[in-house]
């Protein structure tokens, strides 16, 4: 049967370390890789602007003798010009995999519900799995050990800090959430990520103000505070995320020797200082490359 990443809820602890193992494979010996997927080829739908995740997909298959259609919000025009079923029927004729990046969580499902081929989320409303996987891989590659850190989220408790909440919980790492009252990650993923964790011997504290969520941690996250479709919300959330940016006064609350991610693309004085985004500690370039890695690596797993 084939074999979908829609959300990191339907992957199991084993098969992330499964896909960590073959990603430390991949970066190792490139050229063992260079042809698995030769002859495949990934369709690439994209209903908003992307850099990191286009260009991964479409360099991480070349990369593996493979090769990617991307098509743009205009071409396809996803359950407007034709249905969600007849893309995902058709493209099933012509490709061995589709990465949607869509709006609503729901066309991810539609279209891995219709499509006979594996379908990757490449960003929704809800989530962003391959982002939750390189973040984490990063973190496993900087600190060798995750087991028991603690890694805070501070801000938009959106589709990044979903798929956050998700891939620390399964991994057995500690995670604090500081968000603006009414902004919280929802409620499921909280319930899910906290029966997660205590599986795997860690925690999930959710809080409405910055220091709680940084106290005692050694990565701290952030993202933007309006996501890609809430460009009109901007101004107001401005206002109510203001005392949640990530700045040097946060960052002291942090363990020694701290990370700072940001998935990207970041808005230095919103959401994250200059200083604190290009210090030392920061690993956000590291995170991006690794997005590349991970993704071949899901791709193996996938396609082949
Ligand atoms: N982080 C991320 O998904 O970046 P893009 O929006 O540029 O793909
Ligand atoms: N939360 C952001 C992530 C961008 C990679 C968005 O959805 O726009």
């Amino acid at each position: 049967m084939k074999k979908d990443l829609v959300s990191l809820q339907d992957l199991t602890s084993s098969e992330i370390e499964g896909i960590f193992t073959l990603t430390d494979q991949l970066k190792k010996n490139k050229q063992k890789f260079k042809a698995v997927l030769a002859g495949k080829t990934l369709a690439l739908i994209f209903q908003k602007p992307s850099n990191r995740t286009r260009v991964s997909f479409d360099v991480g298959m070349y990369q593996l003798g493979g090769n990617s259609v991307y098509l743009a919000p205009n071409e396809i025009n996803l359950g407007v010009r034709e249905s969600i079923e007849d893309v995902a029927k058709t493209l099933s004729r012509y490709v061995d995999g589709i990465v949607l990046r869509t709006f609503a969580h729901k066309n991810v499902v539609d279209l891995a519900k219709f499509a006979t081929v594996p379908v990757i989320n490449g960003l929704s409303d809800f989530s962003h799995p391959c982002q939750g996987l390189a973040d984490i891989y990063t973190i496993r590659e900087k600190f060798k050990k995750i087991k028991g850190k603690t890694l805070a989220y501070v801000g938009d408790g959106n589709n990044v800090a979903h798929s956050l909440l998700f891939a620390a919980a399964k991994s057995g790492m500690n995670m604090q959430v500081g968000t603006p009252k009414g902004y919280e990650p929802q409620e499921s993923v909280v319930a899910e990520s906290e029966k997660q964790a205590k599986a795997n011997k860690a925690t999930v504290k959710i809080f409405n103000d910055p220091i709680s969520a940084v106290s005692g941690a050694d990565v701290i996250y952030t993202d933007v505070w309006a996501s890609m479709g809430q460009e009109e919300e901007a101004a107001k959330r401005k206002e109510i995320f203001k005392d949640f940016q990530v700045n040097k006064n946060l960052v002291s609350k942090a363990n020694k020797g701290y990370l700072v991610m940001h998935c990207l693309p970041a808005h230095r004085g919103e959401e994250v200082s200059a200083e604190v985004m290009d210090s030392a500690h920061s690993v956000v370039f590291d995170q991006a490359e690794n997005r590349m890695h991970v993704q071949k690596a899901i791709l193996i797993k996938l396609l082949r």
